[in-house]
C-alpha cells in the first residue's frame, strides 16, 4: 500500500501537468476562498415528494396553436422586469412593480408610463432607475435599497394599492399614489425577508407570503436548489395592524388567491411546481390540499373573469434576468377561455408556459 501511494506521488511530480491538473479539481472541490456558487452558503439540502414528471407532464397536452407565442409583445424597451399586474375602480392601468423598485402604471399613448409609488423614501433615480440595466445583476446591488414590488392588488373600496415587496414587507399606498406606508415587516422580531405576493379578503385582512426565512429574493436560486421550506402564508389584520402566521413550512410559497366566494385561499409553491389550497371556511377549514403539479415553475396566480373559478400561472416569470419582459407581461389568463373546463398549457419553446385551470 505504501509503495503504491508513493508511487502514485512519483507519478504527480514526474509530469507536472497531471500535477497542476490535481492542484486545481482540489481547489474546485474545496473552494478555500469561497468563490463557488455556494461559496457563502449553510447548503441544508431538502428532499421532497413530489409526483413524477411523466405523470405530471401527461396532463398537460402541448397547445398545438401556440397561443402564447402568437401574442404581441407589448412596451419593449418601457419597462423592465414587470410583475403583477393591476388595474384601479377606473379602469386605468396596468399598474406594475418595476425590477428597479417603482410601481408604475400605464396612462394611455399621451402621457406613457408614470411612476406611481415608491416602497421607500431612499428610492432615486440616479441609483435605482437605470433602465435595463436595473434587470441585470448590476441592480442586484442596490435592489435592497430600491426595493421591488412583486405583488400588487387595488382594494375596491378605498381605492387603496398594497404592495408586497420582497425587501420591505407589505405596504399600502392611497389612491393618489406617493411613498408607500409600511404595514408589516417584522414578526415575532425577526424581518419578514421575502414577501411576494398578496391578497385582500373582504374582512379587509391582508393574506400575503413571505416566502423564505433564509433566502431573500436575490438568493431566490438557493431555496429552489436546496428545496428549503421555511416559507409562510401570513396574514395582517387592519383593525389590531397585527401579523399572524397561517401556515409555516412552505417551498418558496409565491403567488396567493382567494377564492370569489372567500372559503379558501389559493397559493403557489414554487419549487415543489405546484398549486395549493388552504380552506378558510367550511368543514375542511384549516386543511391544506394540492390543487395541481404543473409542468413548470409557478410564480402569480390570479382570477379570470370568465367562466367559474379560473387559476393561471406564469412560468419562469423570474423578471430578475435580462430581457424577459416578454415573460413577465401576462401573467394574467391573455386567452379568451371560451370553455369553462378548459385546461389550456402554452409552451412556445420559450420555457414559457400558461396555464389555466379550473378550481372547483
Ligand atoms: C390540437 O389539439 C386538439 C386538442 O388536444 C386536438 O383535438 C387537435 O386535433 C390538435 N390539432 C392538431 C393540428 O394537432
Ligand atoms: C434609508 O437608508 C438609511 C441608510 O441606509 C437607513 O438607515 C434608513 O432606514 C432608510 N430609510 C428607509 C425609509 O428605508
Ligand atoms: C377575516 O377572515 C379570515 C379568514 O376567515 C380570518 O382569519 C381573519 O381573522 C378575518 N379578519 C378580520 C379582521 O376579521
Amino acid at each position: 500500500m505504501e509503495k503504491k501511494g508513493s508511487q502514485r506521488y512519483g507519478t504527480l511530480l514526474q509530469h507536472p501537468l497531471l500535477l497542476v491538473l490535481a492542484l486545481a479539481i482540489s481547489f474546485v472541490i474545496m473552494d478555500p476562498f469561497k468563490m463557488g456558487p455556494l461559496g457563502d452558503h449553510d447548503f441544508k439540502p431538502v428532499k421532497h415528494d413530489l409526483a413524477p414528471y411523466k405523470q405530471v407532464m401527461e396532463n398537460w397536452p402541448r397547445d398545438n396553436r401556440s397561443r402564447l407565442g402568437s401574442g404581441n409583445l407589448e412596451f419593449v424597451d418601457e419597462v423592465f422586469g414587470p410583475e403583477s399586474l393591476e388595474f384601479d375602480s377606473l379602469g386605468r392601468g396596468p399598474y406594475a412593480g418595476l425590477a428597479d423598485g417603482r410601481v408604475v402604471r400605464w396612462m394611455g399613448e399621451d402621457v406613457g408610463w408614470e411612476t406611481f409609488a415608491l416602497v421607500t423614501s431612499n428610492w432615486s433615480e440616479k441609483l435605482c432607475s437605470r433602465g435595463v440595466d436595473s434587470t441585470t445583476s448590476r441592480q442586484w446591488k442596490h435592489e435592497k435599497l430600491c426595493g421591488r414590488p412583486l405583488g400588487l392588488r387595488f382594494h375596491k373600496e378605498s381605492g387603496n394599492l398594497y404592495i408586497a415587496d420582497a425587501y420591505y414587507g407589505l405596504l399600502v399606498v392611497g389612491p393618489e399614489g406617493g411613498i408607500a406606508t409600511p404595514l408589516a415587516t417584522h414578526l415575532g422580531g425577526d424581518p419578514i425577508l421575502f414577501a411576494n405576493d398578496l391578497d385582500i379578503h373582504r374582512n379587509g385582512s391582508i393574506f400575503f407570503t413571505d416566502t423564505s426565512k433564509r433566502y431573500d429574493r436575490v438568493d431566490h436560486f438557493f431555496i429552489l436548489l436546496e428545496g428549503e421550506s421555511t416559507g409562510r402564508l401570513l396574514r395582517y389584520d387592519p383593525p389590531t395592524k397585527t401579523t399572524h402566521v397561517v401556515l409555516d413550512g412552505l417551498a418558496f410559497p409565491n403567488g396567493v388567491q382567494l377564492s370569489r366566494d372567500q372559503t379558501f385561499i389559493v397559493f403557489t409553491e414554487t419549487t415543489n411546481c405546484r398549486l395549493m389550497k388552504y380552506w378558510l371556511k367550511g368543514p375542511k377549514t384549516g386543511k391544506v390540499e394540492l390543487v395541481a403539479n404543473l409542468p413548470g415553475f409557478p410564480d402569480n396566480v390570479r382570477l379570470n373573469d370568465r367562466g367559474p373559478i379560473l387559476g393561471c400561472n406564469r412560468l419562469l416569470q423570474d423578471s430578475s434576468t435580462g430581457g424577459s419582459y416578454s415573460q413577465s407581461m401576462d401573467e394574467e389568463c391573455l386567452f379568451p377561455v371560451t370553455d369553462p373546463n378548459e385546461v389550456l398549457s402554452l409552451d412556445d419553446g420559450h420555457e414559457d408556459v400558461h396555464s389555466c385551470i379550473p378550481l372547483q
